[in-house]
Parts: C-alpha cells; structure tokens; sequence
C-alpha cells in the first residue's frame, strides 16, 4: 500500500490560522509583534528561506523587517546590528540567516542575541533550557517535526524513533526533545551519525526515521521496517538532466524508493520546511507576548 503523504503545508497553514488569531487579538490591544531577520551576502538559499518568513510574517500580521548586508560586512559591523536589533521596541524577535561568510565568527554573532528575542532557539541559554526540561524557544525545525508528529496522528510516545544526524540545528535538540517525558513526545531515541557502522541495523528497527544528515537520497526501501514513519529533513539540490532547470530539489530520502514500504511520509518540498517556518511565527508570537507580560 502506498504510504500517507504528510502534508506539512497543510498543517503549518492551519498553524498559522491559530497564530493569526491570537495576533488580531495583540492588535486590539495595540500590540503588533516584530521578526527581524538579518542575510549577509548572496547565498540563493538563504535569501529564499528569508523570503518565505517574511512573506509568511506579513499575511499573518506580524511586522517583518529583512536587513540585507553584503558579504563584506564585518564581525564588528554585525555585532553593532545586533546590538541595535536587541534594544529595538519594535522588534520581538531576531533571526540571523545562517551560514554567514567565513570570517564572521558565526556563533559570536548567535551568542549576542538577547535569549528573550531568540527565536531560533540557538542561543547557549536557550538551548541549556531545553536540556534542562525548561524549553522558553526551542529550534524552529525540530519543533516542527514535534509538531508535524502530533498533528497527523503519528505520537513518537513509546515508539523506537531513529534519527540520522547529530547537528545543532535538528538531530542534536530533537533527540532531547523527542526523548523527554511529555504526552506528545517520549520516545526512545537512536541517533546515528558518520560513526555508526551499519546504519540499516537501526533504522530497520525504527518506527519513526528522522533523516537529517543532509545526503542526497540516503535512506532507501530496503533500510526501513514496513510502515514506518518518515520524516525528512533534507532540502538537496542534485543534477538532473530530465528537469526543465536541469537540477531539483530533493531529501535525504529516496523518496520513490520509500513510499510502498513506509506508512507515512514527509515529502520535499511541502513537508518539514512549512513547519519550519511555522515555528519560527509561534516563537515570535511567544516572544511578544512573554515581553508584554501576557504569558
Ligand atoms: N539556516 C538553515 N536553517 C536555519 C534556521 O532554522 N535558522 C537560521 N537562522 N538559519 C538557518
């Protein structure tokens, strides 16, 4: 049977209808919430991803204000930027698009954003918050999967759920997320990463497969238990003769080789990267709110 497609922009949409309402509720207080999102140089990916936040801030009532520097913009330059976005009463939320050109120190940077303005959740107060079962923002992406688990059906509670990758930004917080005791999460987790011989060994025990390791089309049918959930974090641009662009984009799973064994998938585009987005609009929704003493 083939597997469920997962529809994550369905779900993220109906995210942001929830957000919309509570934001028109901020309005009639007199309260608009702000996003600030901060793209150094010319990578078309990153400038696509700041895009589609701002977009998405704009239709649900969220000020949204992108601040485009060139690649020779320097450390100090940003440290400034980021000072100045930290005392804004306009802005309750900041986000720095990564990566940022080499000399930058990139972490620095993360680091001098106020945690309260924090809405990527990478900040060390933030993300020691997490680990210490105290979560204020958690990363955009992993709380995402969380919620894209939760809302078509699928709780990881009780279930062996595998994740490929051990990145700061999903595999390493989305096995403490996904591991700690609530209702919509409390599984037992697995991560495997460029050390773990013999992946399929685990993954085929897996219920649940999270692959964000960023390898073009990794995981494969023949790797998978039938009717595991599948997850996919990847965004890959890879040749391809036969597109009219010549390339396209896809996950870190073999997406046609999967779906007749899995139960459910994630496709790309159209699954993690709404919810992505999504989560980024609640955690600057949450800033506001907190900095307003609503919460
Ligand atoms: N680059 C890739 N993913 C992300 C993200 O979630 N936040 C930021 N700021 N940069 C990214």
């Amino acid at each position: 049977m083939p597997a469920e497609i997962i529809n994550g922009k369905k779900i993220s949409d109906d995210i942001k209808s929830e957000l919309k309402a509570e934001i028109d509720k901020l309005k009639n207080q007199g309260i608009v919430p702000g996003l600030a999102a901060v793209l150094v140089g010319d990578n078309p990916a990153s400038a696509l991803y700041v895009k589609m936040k701002a977009r998405a801030c704009e239709k649900i009532g969220i000020y949204s204000e992108v601040i485009k520097r060139d690649n020779s913009s320097t450390h100090q330059q940003m440290v400034e930027l980021v000072n100045e976005l930290n005392q804004r009463q306009d802005i309750d939320g900041i986000l720095v698009q990564s990566p940022l050109p080499d000399h930058i120190d990139e972490p620095g940077i993360t680091f001098l954003i106020d945690p309260k303005k924090d809405v990527d959740g990478f900040h060390p107060v933030n993300q020691g918050l997490l680990l210490a079962g105290r979560p204020q923002f958690e990363p955009a992406t992993p709380m995402g999967i969380v919620e894209i688990l939760e809302r078509s059906g699928h709780n990881p509670s009780g279930k062996n759920v595998v994740i490929l990758g051990r990145g700061f930004l999903v595999g390493r917080p989305l096995s403490v997320m996904l591991s700690t005791k609530t209702k919509r999460t409390n599984a037992t987790v697995t991560i495997c990463h460029t050390g773990t011989p013999n992946i399929s060994d685990f993954t085929k025990k897996a219920d649940i497969i999270v692959a964000a390791m960023g390898k073009a089309l990794f995981l494969k049918g023949d790797m998978i238990k039938p009717g595991a959930v599948i997850i996919d974090v990847g965004t890959n641009q890879i040749d391809d003769p036969g597109h009219p662009k010549g390339k396209r984009l896809v996950g870190d799973v073999d997406f046609d080789s999967v779906k007749d064994i899995a139960g459910a998938i994630t496709p790309v585009p159209g699954g993690v990267g709404p919810m992505t987005i999504a989560a980024i609009l609640k955690n600057t929704v949450k800033a506001c709110k907190t900095r307003h003493d609503l919460i």
